[in-house]
């Protein structure tokens, strides 16, 4: 009796332990094809999804940086802006806005809504996956910034936001 029962009782451990590397193998997904290699490249995650294994620069970055709140800024000013405007602010103020697997809208992609790690880093999709420090940019120049950073655009922009966010 006393034999019976441990062993029902070691078979449900062993179950109860076996269960997620179970679930584990069969949700990960194939290794994958060049195909797909090349789509996983260009695809974003999200500031999020670095957060588990970057703890400290996630916090860093959420605590500190504006980008993490920049949609907030389109929000703060788009009133009196068309829709078209509005998405022109995206390109900046979003992740991957216009580029494969980026910001769409808040709907369809609220983890991308606004400027994360991935507009300095590039997409981080395959670097999650994989881990692997040769799947992301590490080494940045002022091109990597001067798509959005760039005075004459700043001004650009800057000049109808402020006359409807009514600066004077
Ligand atoms: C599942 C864990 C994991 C996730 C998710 C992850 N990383 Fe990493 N990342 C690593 C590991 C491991 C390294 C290598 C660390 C080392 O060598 O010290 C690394 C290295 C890096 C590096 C340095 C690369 C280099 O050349 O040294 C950068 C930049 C980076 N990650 C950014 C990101 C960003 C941005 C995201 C989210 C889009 C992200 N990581 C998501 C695990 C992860
Ligand atoms: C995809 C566009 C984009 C790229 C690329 C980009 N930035 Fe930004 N950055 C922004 C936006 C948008 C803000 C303002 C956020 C707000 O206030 O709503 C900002 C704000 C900043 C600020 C203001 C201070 C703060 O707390 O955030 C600094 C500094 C900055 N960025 C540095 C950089 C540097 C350095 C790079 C390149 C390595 C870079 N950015 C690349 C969009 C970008
Ligand atoms: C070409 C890239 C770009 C576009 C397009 C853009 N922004 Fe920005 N925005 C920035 C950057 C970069 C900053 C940070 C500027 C700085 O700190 O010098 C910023 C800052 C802001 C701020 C904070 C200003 C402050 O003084 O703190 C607001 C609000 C804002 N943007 C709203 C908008 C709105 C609304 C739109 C669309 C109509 C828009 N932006 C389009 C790049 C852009
Ligand atoms: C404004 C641009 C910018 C943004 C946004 C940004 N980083 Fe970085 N990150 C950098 C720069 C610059 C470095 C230093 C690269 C170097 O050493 O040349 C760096 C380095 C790193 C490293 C390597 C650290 C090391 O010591 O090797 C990791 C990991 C990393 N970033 C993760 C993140 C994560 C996660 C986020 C979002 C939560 C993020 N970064 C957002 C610019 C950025």
């Amino acid at each position: 009796m006393d034999t019976g029962h441990s062993s029902i009782a070691s078979r449900i451990f062993s179950l109860v332990f076996s269960l997620p590397f179970f679930l584990v193998t069969i949700v990960t997904p194939p290794k994958l094809c060049r195909a797909e290699e090349v789509d996983a490249r260009r695809g974003y995650v999200g500031s999020a999804a670095c957060m588990d294994c970057h703890a400290d620069e996630y916090l860093s970055f959420m605590t500190y940086a504006k980008k993490s709140r920049s949609f907030e800024s389109i929000e703060k000013l788009k009133k009196g802006l068309t829709a078209e405007e509005i998405a022109k602010c995206y390109f900046c103020h979003t992740t991957g806005y216009g580029k494969p697997g980026g910001f769409v809208s808040v709907e369809e992609t609220p983890h991308l809504q606004n400027a994360g790690c991935e507009v300095c880093h590039g997409p981080g999709l395959l670097h999650a996956r994989t881990t692997a420090p040769a799947d992301i940019k590490k080494h940045l120049t002022t091109e990597d910034c001067e798509a959005c950073h760039t005075s004459e655009r700043v001004k650009a922009f800057r000049y109808k936001p402020m006359i409807h966010g009514g600066a004077h």
